[in-house]
């Protein structure tokens, strides 16, 4: 894919469409919209009229047009955005996405757009170049033929009064972030059969070679010793052997705090049975998503490594497979943490906790004094939030807070639920310390939740569950159906801000 940010003349843009974003009911002489009807002999003004085009978000329309002297484009792309008040950072990303789609299909390899977002140029690049790079991943991987048609490879990005450099650079980064999005969604997407956990290990390690991350695994004999007989008893019944993988970023230039280390930690279950207590067959098969908390990890550090913020990084994937077998772990199995804790297992499916348990404590042995944990925990938090809104949770509001405005900067909705001890005594267990379920039918998003705080020692901690919002089951017109990527844009936000 290749970008390039122009500045005002988009007529010379090389491009074989312009597309330029229409507000609702503007008027089609208003702005740049003048200047684009004259190049093309009053097309625009008169499709405007003729289809009555009102810029409704989503709507779009596409004029041929004879070019007249320099100008190589050959078709105006009108795309409605809706209110000029709503167009956000995410909706730029949205209408360069959408635009891309709508222009593949019919046959456009590049294209100029013009977003006219009043903000900062670097951010309006950087959500345009992101919006062109994610709106083409596509779930085809694997067949044969029929495959989606030829990517579009060029985007053009033109801001009125942007400086050359801010331009690269916003494009550069929107390139990363996208990029990061594709590689989480892929992960996402793929059969637990050839994404194992030793996989999910060996993609990490392919990616931390390529970025110069720091990579590290740690292998069941290794977690034995180190006694994380939560997240053991998760791969007991799988003949795929469970995986700790650790990722660290150290900036050239660290301007964080003296002792201060934000940790990621994933969900990579690759695939999700229930174990014994096993889940009905059908739907099981969208099981393959539960690693989507790891696959988020690796993505988001995939573009810290290239990005280079200027703190310490560490991201933690526990990659596990859950399975029904002789030797699995039973309702009413007792195990040990690597904290001390022991934990009653009354339910083998709620098992996404039984690894974070371990993940986050070691993540905090590590030195995270942060620690951010995503996972597709429960299925109560589709009911409770839908697919709009991510769930989180933590212990330190003001770290809440934080993630919560960095989605809103993202477009990515969080949803804050409630903590308390109250809470916390529902997976108080008669013969063990916890037990990993709480009173069937109440607040199961939170039950997960005042789980994984119990391996929480001092670290300020939010715990996001994404199970709703991991995968999309319908295309959208910016975005294919299928993994999101979500939660990868605002983590980069959080790192940022932290810097
Ligand atoms: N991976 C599932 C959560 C899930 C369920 C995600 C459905 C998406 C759709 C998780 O491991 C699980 O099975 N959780 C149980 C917990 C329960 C046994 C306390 C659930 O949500 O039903
Ligand atoms: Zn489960
Ligand atoms: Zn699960």
């Amino acid at each position: 894919m290749e970008f390039q940010g122009i500045t005002g003349r988009f007529k010379e843009a090389n491009a074989e469409a312009l597309v330029v974003v229409f507000f609702k009911g503007e008027k089609a002489t208003s702005g740049v919209l003048k200047e684009m009807d004259a190049l093309a002999r009053g097309a625009l003004s008169s499709v405007v009229k003729s289809e009555n085009f009102k810029g409704e978000k989503g709507q779009t329309a596409l004029l041929r047009f004879a070019p007249k002297g320099k100008v190589k484009a050959r078709s105006i792309m009108l795309l409605g955005v809706g209110d000029k008040a709503d167009y956000t950072m995410s909706e730029v990303a949205a209408a360069s996405g959408c635009a891309t789609r709508y222009l593949r299909t019919r046959n456009h390899k590049k294209f100029a757009f013009l977003p006219r977002h009043e903000g900062d140029p670097t951010a309006v690049a950087q959500a345009a170049a992101q919006g062109f790079v994610t709106s083409q991943f596509e779930l085809d991987k694997y067949k044969t033929k029929d495959k989606k048609e030829k990517l579009v490879s060029r985007l053009v990005v033109c801001i009125d009064g942007a400086s050359p450099s801010d331009l690269k650079k916003g494009l550069e980064r929107g390139r990363i972030v996208g990029e990061a999005m594709n590689f989480t969604r892929d992960l996402a997407n793929e059969p637990p059969n050839i994404l194992t956990p030793t996989e999910m290990a060996n993609r990490a390690q392919a990616m931390a070679n390529e970025t110069g991350l720091k990579y590290e695994v740690l292998d069941e004999a290794k977690m034995e010793k180190l006694g994380m007989g939560s997240l053991l008893s998760v791969s007991k019944g799988s003949e795929q052997p469970a995986k700790l993988i650790i990722l660290r970023y150290s900036p050239e230039k660290n301007t964080a705090e003296k002792g201060d280390l934000l940790a990621l930690v994933g969900k990579g279950i690759t695939f999700d049975t229930g174990g014994i207590s096993l889940k009905p067959g059908e739907g099981m098969d969208a099981m393959k998503y539960d690693m989507s908390g790891g696959a988020t990890v690796l993505g988001t550090m995939r573009a810290i490594a290239l990005l280079k913020p200027t703190i310490p990084v560490l991201g933690i994937v526990a990659a596990v497979e859950n399975m029904p077998d002789g030797k699995a772990t039973r309702p009413s199995d007792v195990v040990t943490a690597s904290n001390g804790k022991t934990i009653e297992i009354l339910n083998t499916d709620a098992e996404g906790r039984l690894i974070l348990a371990d993940a986050v404590a070691y993540a905090e042995k590590q030195g995270a004094n942060r620690i951010v944990d995503m996972a597709t925990l429960t299925g109560a938090v589709i009911i409770a939030l839908g697919d709009q809104n991510t769930g989180i949770m933590g212990n330190d509001q003001a770290l809440v807070d934080e993630i919560i405005a960095c989605g809103k900067e993202n477009g990515e909705g969080f949803w804050q639920l409630p903590l308390s001890k109250e809470y916390s005594k529902q997976i108080k267990s008669d013969i063990a310390d916890i037990k990993n379920i709480g009173p069937r039918g109440k607040a199961g998003t939170i039950m997960g939740a005042v789980f994984i705080q119990e391996f929480i020692d001092k670290a300020k901690w939010a715990h996001l569950d994404i199970a709703g919002t991991a995968w999309s089951d319908s295309a959208k017109p910016h975005q294919a159906k299928g993994p999101t990527g979500v939660a990868v844009r605002t983590l980069l936000s959080l790192v940022e801000k932290y810097q």
